[in-house]
């Protein structure tokens, strides 16, 4: 695992005419639109999307943006706010699998599955700016290909709903960037509202805005970055869902999806150990989804903190995907005042959420600085989120 530096965190996104202003500089010409599209914090759900369960993430008010012209030839330049790689121009002809580099994988890899689909994308000049910080666990590369996506759709005149646009992006993440996710983080980003949580069912992308406002609770989530790198294209995910394909195989069901917690008890004479416990982790965190929906329908956000500390244990416990600084961050927070914590998104480093008193939120901010300090670890970034809007044009 290694720390990540703060060159592509940065702390606000460009006003659309100050993007539309650097492309002009850069390129030449204006763009023809501007377009954005949201990080995303998965409340809970962990490693149920592509085991066609559940999950109830929501956008947030973090965003990458792109500004996008089309071009006559087949050419694609593109270009970050970041500056780490300068302008990179490539084919259309020349896209593979595995040939870019850095954030330009993402934007690529999104013209390359539009094209795969038979979609006629042009050439294209394309400015990135993007304050989701990258690595960071809020899905910062569907962030980009999201905007992305959104841009062309439009561009190309493409008319792809939100399930196409949904399968595309992850095309572009597994075929071409090469991590197997699956589908819980574009479709965050791309069908996300503002005060709502977007409560998905993986196995038919069915979705419906579930209300999560944690202000009127006294709340506030807090989002603990501990700024330990992870990548989704190393090997920890993959083996993760190798494990529940292997479960599913032996349990005889089309996905873990079709297990309930009822299904344990066989499961555990069928499986062997480390097998099991994937499985397990998988099973009862479909339900605590459920359980999620149904009490903030009812009692509020203030009554779903157990819910997140129990997804955290499981994880830690039985699918084994936290690490030392998310453990950290997330006992910490509740033994300083959090009502639940767990860390979000795919693990092995990224962010930890606590949802948090709001009279409590400094406490809690101090007192897992120090930890980590006392600790020799890195300084985390700590910030709240709220639900925000989706993907959208912008300029
Ligand atoms: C990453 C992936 C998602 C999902 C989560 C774990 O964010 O991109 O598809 O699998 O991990 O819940």
């Amino acid at each position: 695992m290694s720390t990540r530096n703060q060159d592509h965190n940065q702390a606000a996104p460009a006003a659309p005419q100050d993007l539309v202003r650097r492309f002009e500089q850069e390129f030449g010409s204006a763009p023809d639109g501007v377009w954005q599209a949201p990080g995303r914090v998965n409340l809970i759900g962990e490693h149920t999307d592509y085991n066609e369960g559940f999950v109830l993430p929501f956008a947030i008010d973090r965003t990458a943006r792109v500004a996008v012209a089309v071009r006559q030839d087949a050419t694609v330049r593109l270009l970050s706010t970041f500056g780490d790689q300068g302008m990179v121009t490539a084919s259309l002809e020349s896209l593979r699998p595995g040939a870019a580099k850095g954030w330009t994988k993402y934007p690529l890899g999104v013209v390359w599955a539009l094209r795969e689909r038979g979609i006629d994308v042009p050439g294209l000049d394309l400015l990135l700016d993007s304050d989701v910080p990258l690595g960071a666990g809020l899905s910062s590369s569907h962030a980009i290909e999201c905007a992305v996506i959104s841009a062309l759709n439009e561009l190309t005149g493409a008319g792809l709903g939100a399930e196409d646009m949904v399968l595309a992006t992850q095309r572009a993440e597994n075929d071409f960037v090469g991590a197997p996710t699956g589908i819980m983080d574009q479709s965050a980003s791309l069908r996300g509202s503002k005060g709502r949580a977007v409560f998905l069912d993986c196995r038919d992308q069915t979705a419906r805005l579930v209300p999560f406002e944690t202000e009127p609770a006294g709340l506030v989530l807090l989002v603990i970055d501990t700024k330990v790198s992870h990548s989704h294209a190393d090997g920890g995910y993959a083996s993760r869902r190798a494990s529940c394909e292997l479960g599913a195989e032996i349990m005889g069901v089309k996905a873990l999806r079709d297990l309930d917690v009822t299904d344990l008890e066989e499961a555990s004479g069928l499986l062997d150990e480390i097998t099991f416990r994937r499985v397990r982790h998988v099973v009862t965190e479909n339900d605590r989804v459920l359980q999620t929906v149904e009490l903030l329908a009812g009692r509020g956000p203030g009554a779903i903190g157990p819910l997140l500390d129990a997804s955290h244990a499981s994880m830690r416990d039985d699918f084994e995907i936290s690490c030392p600084e998310l453990d950290l961050a997330v006992d910490t927070a509740r033994a300083n005042g959090a009502i639940g914590a767990r860390m979000t998104g795919g693990g092995f480093g990224g962010a930890a959420i606590a949802l948090t008193p709001v009279d409590s939120a400094p406490t809690v901010r101090d007192a897992v600085a120090k930890a980590f300090a006392d600790a020799g670890f890195a300084a985390p970034e700590i910030f709240t989120v709220s639900p925000a809007a989706g993907a959208m044009r912008i300029a």
